[in-house]
């Protein structure tokens, strides 16, 4: 049925309803190559009934589940953590095949993935609630951590392993069971996840992929009373539509949402430290990622030979099909990311900014290929500016004191990821007490880690991911209050 020429051996045209494959037909949607428009396969397009039927078995699943105790869900979470490092490299060409980025950089999120998956199970067993001071004789207060319960959890398309493991790793970890929706993207990323989950021992049921459309099957999640808790990452605007739709229910939510990270580059910086830290911050997934630098503000006194040594890095970026030996940057992942970067940089250019290479299609190598760009002379009246690009274009302001940067790096809706270069301690501990964002890199483009929160303020979202507090948004804190302790005094 598919139509690339190899086909690992992962790569599973089915969804999973509550421990039952259920494979596509030529009625399925079909996923296929943003680089080469080839079709990979198809997946079947779900509805209310199957979430139904997956929210039955996960309701029964978890309850077990949650009873087995920590050490158990320990060991098969490290058992799924193996799986996955063990086919890397099969995951790793299924995810380029489906989202289009470099093999090396698909391989580097699989790593990224599995170590979400390795710390959780570690996590895992140190759950666990408090014995209050005593307050009156006879008496005792504590509190339990226990797991949510059924929780949903939508991932995007731009990281297609990384996404899904960082919410089901902790979900599982915690005792809860997961719907899965991934993007219709990028759905087989995910598929092959869970087969290695359930290769791993993962028990039937706790864990459904629901493929089909984003509206019907959000709608139906949101829907459902026995769902406690919706994990969404994607854009703030499918976000708010979910926030809304979940109130009725009074779910709990976590919500990764659109960023506009700022770079701050000051005149003391380590010059080529702060022009290689921004092109990992602009340009890792081809600018597809909701930390990627949106604006990068430059200090007066360093703003020419800053953006004389960044066009040259950026002139220098391969673009190609990510399948391709040597690719650094590749496909958009459709027309409508094609046409977006390609609307910014022309209302960039007719506002005044001056274009010093890239931003154009590169049809020769397929439709959503668009050359890395470099736009100088930006002001905040500018789309690229107020919007993430979500694209290869790196948009330069230049600044003059601190409180201008910081003023300039606020300004804006969003409060994921900033970044800052500089020597100056004062400078810096200044500028990461006063940006308004959830993450601060400082002397660094890379900032994401399993063992680290990551989340944003404002619009850019609610809750964090990863570190010791992505488990606690699995977990209910209970209070209980013990008395008639009379052979207890304080
Ligand atoms: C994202 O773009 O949403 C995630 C990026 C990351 O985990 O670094």
């Amino acid at each position: 049925m598919t139509s690339e020429t190899t086909t690992p051996a992962l790569l599973r045209e089915a969804a999973l309803v509550g421990g039952r494959w259920q494979a596509s037909g030529e009625d399925g949607i079909a996923v296929h190559n943003p680089a080469t428009g080839v079709m990979i396969g198809r997946v079947p397009s779900l509805g209310a009934a199957e979430v139904a039927e997956a929210i039955a078995r996960a309701t029964e699943a978890q309850k077990d589940w949650a009873a087995r105790g920590a050490r158990v869900r320990a060991a098969v979470l490290k058992a799924w953590h193996a799986e996955v490092l063990a086919h890397r490299d099969e995951l790793a060409a299924i995810l380029t095949a489906e989202q289009g980025k470099p093999l090396a950089e698909a391989a580097g999120e699989i790593d990224y993935g599995a170590s979400y998956i390795e710390w959780y199970a570690e996590e895992a067993r140190r759950v666990g609630g408090e014995m209050l001071a005593p307050l009156e004789p006879g008496k005792r207060m504590m509190t339990l951590k226990q797991p949510i319960g059924v929780v949903a959890a939508i991932t995007p398309w731009n990281f297609p392993c990384a996404m899904v493991t960082r919410k089901l790793a902790p979900a599982l970890a915690s005792g809860c069971a997961v719907l899965l929706k991934p993007a219709s993207q990028t759905p087989f990323t995910a598929i092959a996840l869970a087969l290695l989950a359930e290769r791993a021992g993962l028990p039937s049921g706790l864990l459904s992929v629901l493929t089909g459309p984003a509206r019907e099957i959000g709608g139906a999640l949101t829907a459902a009373p026995e769902i406690r808790k919706l994990s969404f990452t994607g854009s703030t605007e499918v976000g708010s539509a979910l926030y809304a739709q979940s109130a009725p229910g009074i779910k709990k939510l976590s919500l990764e949402l659109g960023g506009n990270a700022p770079v701050i580059v000051f005149d003391d910086c380590d010059l080529d430290a702060a022009v290689e830290g921004t092109m990992q911050a602009k340009f890792r997934n081809g600018g597809q990622t909701c930390v990627c630098a949106n604006r990068i503000f430059v200090q007066s006194g360093i703003y020419d030979a800053f953006r004389d040594r960044l066009t040259t890095r950026v002139k220098a970026l391969k673009l190609g099909d990510g399948a391709e030996p040597g690719a650094e940057i590749g496909p958009m992942i459709d027309m409508a990311a094609v046409r977006k970067v390609l609307e910014h940089v022309d209302d960039a250019v007719s506002l005044g900014a001056r274009l010093e290479t890239g931003g154009t299609r590169a049809s020769e190598l397929g439709a959503h290929f668009v050359t890395p760009a470099l736009l100088s002379g930006v002001t905040p009246e500018m789309a690229v500016f107020r919007e993430e690009t979500f694209g290869p274009v790196a948009p330069l302001l230049r600044f003059d004191s601190f409180d201008e940067a910081i003023r300039l790096a606020n300004d804006t809706p969003f409060g994921l990821a900033s970044y800052v270069f500089s020597r100056d301690m004062a400078r810096i501990l200044g500028a990461m007490e006063a940006l308004e964002f959830g993450m601060v890199g400082v002397n660094t483009g890379l900032i994401s880690a399993a063992e680290a929160p990551f989340g944003g303020v404002k619009m850019s979202g609610l809750g964090r991911e990863g570190g010791r507090e992505g488990i606690e948004d699995y977990l209910e804190t209970k209070y209980v209050c013990l008395g008639g302790l009379e052979a207890a005094p304080c």
